[in-house]
């Protein structure tokens, strides 16, 4: 955020499978930059289907849909045309931090032609799960691909703007809940539990209400006025780069554009308005669903176990991060990176860091900044592997990841703590090593390096 780009649109992007600390870093610079820069945070694509953990005060703090800037009193917060929005997590959310920011209403606004996801969006996201022969997605079950596909599908996508008007309303979500349910029962053969849907319903009429006493604004033009009056702007992505639902590992993707593109299309801002874009990414990295990951740490066996267990078949394992097998290696890292879903509770999958896959999503979003999350996971290792090419590729084909071979280079650990550690020179020469060498891989700068999962636990290397 130099002077140059003041009024530039910053992105800060997932360069992985999502959850690589994205709501960490936007909660760091708006608390940051707020003293010195009237800011706005604007979600731009997805839903709840996102889980943003931010410590604020001791205590975690999940955003599924609010953006990342609430807790700062001077900071304005977006939902965006391109969101879509559940209502029942959007009031949920509101009603946790509302105690200690009594700023909230003043400081969010909803976008009038987002979409609203309806109970029934729900249901078919249910069915379709079951139904599809080819794999499973694992969907997080917020409605988000079957709303997107009736606002694309031009069908039976309620728009925020048509909740404004109680009748309009009503006539709409009865019509788009007639078109479901004959969906439901006619392509899917399914049969709808009435009394579950009549109780979704009730809260979902209640999270309405509740979305119409915020602020409603247009996307573009409220957008436009704010970057006119000197607010510098930030768009939260949601999931990651390699989930995007173009350039992702189809079919297991998300149902949005992830990347600066897609901040474009989901604010109504022109690309020339992009300016530095932060991509962020984890030490190593994780992925939850299904889908090709070609550094998982114990392969096949891992993604079973991942699909099949719980987090508490974990809670007493404790094994060794230094395990000679992989399986029980890839347990112990995600066991002390605490990878497991924010949204789902899922497990995540764990894998060594890709910089093929790394670069592929740096040269999609135009990155110019990089920051790393949670080098301090992997300060016990002994050996840390990358993977630095693929056999036989040049390039990255992302529907045909699940057949590529990686290549490593394996780098000696710390086995020092780095955590909270908030200058560079502090760090292990050996977790220099490693930062330097993905650095000159990946010929973007590293500007951030966080040290743990508080705002204060973090090295800054670069202004940004
Ligand atoms: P944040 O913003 C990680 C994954 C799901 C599934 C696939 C499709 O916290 O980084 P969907 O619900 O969109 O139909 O699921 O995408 N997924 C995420 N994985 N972080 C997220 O968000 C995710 N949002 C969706 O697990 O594989
Ligand atoms: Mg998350």
């Amino acid at each position: 955020m130099n002077m140059k780009n003041k009024l530039q649109v910053v992105p800060v992007l997932g360069l992985q499978w999502g959850d690589e600390g994205k709501g960490k870093f936007i909660d760091f610079l708006v608390k940051t930059k707020s003293k010195k820069e009237k800011l706005l945070v604007a979600r731009f694509q997805g839903g709840s289907n996102a889980g943003h953990s931010i410590f604020f005060e001791d205590k975690q703090i999940v955003f599924h849909i609010v953006p990342s800037g609430i807790l700062e009193k001077n900071t304005h917060n977006l939902i965006g045309a391109g969101v879509n929005i559940d209502v029942v997590s959007l009031k949920k959310e509101i009603n946790e931090i509302k105690s200690f920011t009594p700023w909230w209403h003043k400081n969010l606004f909803v976008s009038r032609e987002a979409n609203i996801v309806v109970p029934t969006a729900k249901l078919i996201e249910g069915v379709e799960k079951n139904r599809r022969g080819f794999g499973n997605i694992g969907t997080t079950g917020k409605g988000i691909g079957p709303t997107y596909s009736d606002f694309y599908g031009r069908t039976d996508d309620l728009a925020v703007y048509e909740i404004e008007d109680e009748k309009v309303f009503k006539k709409r979500y009865q019509e788009i809940k007639n078109s479901h349910l004959k969906t439901l029962s006619g392509k899917y053969e399914a049969k709808v539990d009435e009394k579950k849907l009549l109780e979704a319903e009730k809260i979902f009429f209640d999270g309405v209400k509740f979305l119409r006493t915020l602020n409603i604004v247009s996307c573009h033009n409220f957008l436009t006025n704010a970057r006119n009056k000197g607010r510098q702007i930030i768009a939260e992505g949601g999931q990651g780069t390699l989930l995007d639902v173009r350039f992702g590992t189809r079919f297991d993707v998300t149902s949005s554009h992830t990347t600066s593109a897609g901040v474009c299309a989901g604010l109504g801002l022109p690309p020339s308005t992009i300016g530095n874009t932060l991509g962020v990414f984890k030490a190593y990295a994780t992925r939850v669903g299904n889908g090709p990951m070609p550094t998982e740490i114990g392969g096949k066996e891992s993604f079973k176990w991942a699909s099949i267990k719980k987090r508490k078949d974990e809670e007493n394992l404790n094994y060794d991060i230094n395990d000679t097998n992989s399986l029980r290696q890839g347990i112990a890292i995600r066991a002390i990176g605490k990878e497991y879903g924010a949204t789902t509770g899922r497990l995540r999958r764990v894998a060594w860091l890709d910089l093929p896959l790394m670069k592929y999503a740096i040269a999609l979003n135009g990155i110019t900044h990089l920051g790393i999350t949670k080098i301090d996971i992997l300060d016990d290792l002994k050996k840390i592997p990358v993977c630095v090419s693929y056999k036989n590729s040049t390039y990255i084909d992302m529907n045909k990841l699940d057949k590529m071979t990686p290549f490593y280079k394996t780098f000696p650990g710390w086995k020092k703590s780095t955590r909270g550690c908030t200058s560079y020179k502090d760090l292990p020469k050996e977790a220099k090593t490693y930062l330097k060498f993905i650095e000159k891989e990946l010929s973007i700068p590293i500007a951030f390096i966080s040290t743990g999962p508080k705002r204060e636990e973090m090295i800054v290397m670069k202004k940004f």
